[in-house]
């Protein structure tokens, strides 16, 4: 796709493979290896597929794929996951949800990714000295300067777009969120008075993501509640196989491209996966890391070209409409680049 897509322009790419995850696991032993790293660190851009299966799901911590996952994000300082969720009028009816609900759904769920409880510390299963049981814990904590720069990443994407921003939290029951809020507010004052910022408690809000998707333009939110957050604004788009995501650092530093959706394993090697999600994460790529919004537009076209025509896996396609296979979405779709 990006090759089709770059020899209509002067752009070449260099392509390193890499492995994280499963693979890597099974190849090098580690799910994150060294070399796969210092590859990371010196390209421009990372696209990655998925890291996990069942293969490796009773693996202890250390030597699970999504460790892989989360060191990768630490270690490129990939602190700001960006997730659109926009409904294509040719979906419409792929979503669970009414199309007076979705129609005109556009929200981008900045999620932050490289601190709370994902990565707070303490964190373990140990003996409760009380009751000589188990007690598993872990630590929701974020620094003042963490929410700060996902702060102004946010409102920055807000002002791209249409200038509203939700910062999404538990502050009547958290102080980290209480927090959180705090800074939201005191960044926006400083520096961004022309976003209006609201602020939703993560249940409500998950709850008006179904009831009234259209309220959200874009959505701040800490790591735990935008990972469960984006999982359910995908399903107003019709399905997770339609979902990009960009994870982005400092500038100058390599962002990392990826599916919302995971590895998906009851269906591996069926050729029936929707590739969009992924060629829509090389967009992003294009448009976010390598400053070429030529190359993303034209990628996007070819997409919704694609669906315009018809074609359809099975994840978004009605009982009577003709699925198609990855490989034959993923030709069509060539297929349509301008
Ligand atoms: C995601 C995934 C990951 C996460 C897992 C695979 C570690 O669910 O990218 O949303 O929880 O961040
Ligand atoms: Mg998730």
């Amino acid at each position: 796709m990006l090759d089709a897509a770059a020899s209509k322009t002067d752009v070449t790419f260099n392509y390193t493979e890499a492995n994280v995850g499963g693979c890597a696991i099974d190849a090098e032993g580690v799910p994150l290896p060294k070399s796969t790293l210092e590859i990371c660190r010196s390209s421009d851009a990372v696209l990655l597929a998925c890291i996990g299966g069942p293969k490796w799901d009773s693996n202890e911590r250390s030597l699970r794929p999504e460790t892989g996952l989360l060191g990768l994000r630490k270690e490129l300082g990939l602190f700001a996951n960006l997730r659109p969720a926009k409904v294509m009028p040719e979906l419409l009816d792929a979503s669970t949800l009414k199309r007076e609900v979705v129609e005109g759904v556009d929200i981008m769920v900045v999620r932050e990714l490289t601190g709370d409880v994902y990565f707070g510390t303490p964190k373990g299963i140990r003996i409760n000295e009380e009751t000589d049981r188990r007690e598993g814990y872990n630590n929701m904590i974020y620094q003042e300067h963490e929410i700060e720069r996902i702060a102004k990443v946010a409102f920055e994407v807000a002002r791209a777009r249409n200038s509203r921003l939700c910062s999404v939290d538990k502050a009547n029951v958290l102080d980290v969120s209480q927090l959180w809020r705090e800074v939201m507010i005191q960044v926006g004052e400083a520096e961004y008075n022309d976003v209006e910022l609201s602020h939703m408690y993560v249940d409500n809000a998950a709850m008006q993501l179904i009831r009234y998707p259209n309220q959200f333009d874009t959505i701040v939110t800490g790591n735990i509640f935008g990972d469960i957050l984006s999982d359910a604004a995908s399903m107003l788009v019709g399905s997770l196989g339609m979902l990009p995501s960009a994870s982005l650092g400092a500038s100058g530093t390599p962002g990392l491209y990826e599916p919302v959706h995971g590895s998906a394993p009851d269906i591996a090697g069926m050729d029936m996966a929707n590739p969009i999600a992924c060629v829509l994460s090389a967009a992003m790529m294009a448009r976010y890391s390598l400053g070429r919004p030529d190359l993303a537009d034209c990628i996007e076209d070819a997409v919704a070209k694609t669906l315009s025509s018809g074609s359809r896996t099975k994840d978004i396609a009605r009982q009577d409409e003709k699925v198609l296979g990855c490989e034959e979405m993923g030709e069509c779709i060539v297929r349509n680049l301008l």
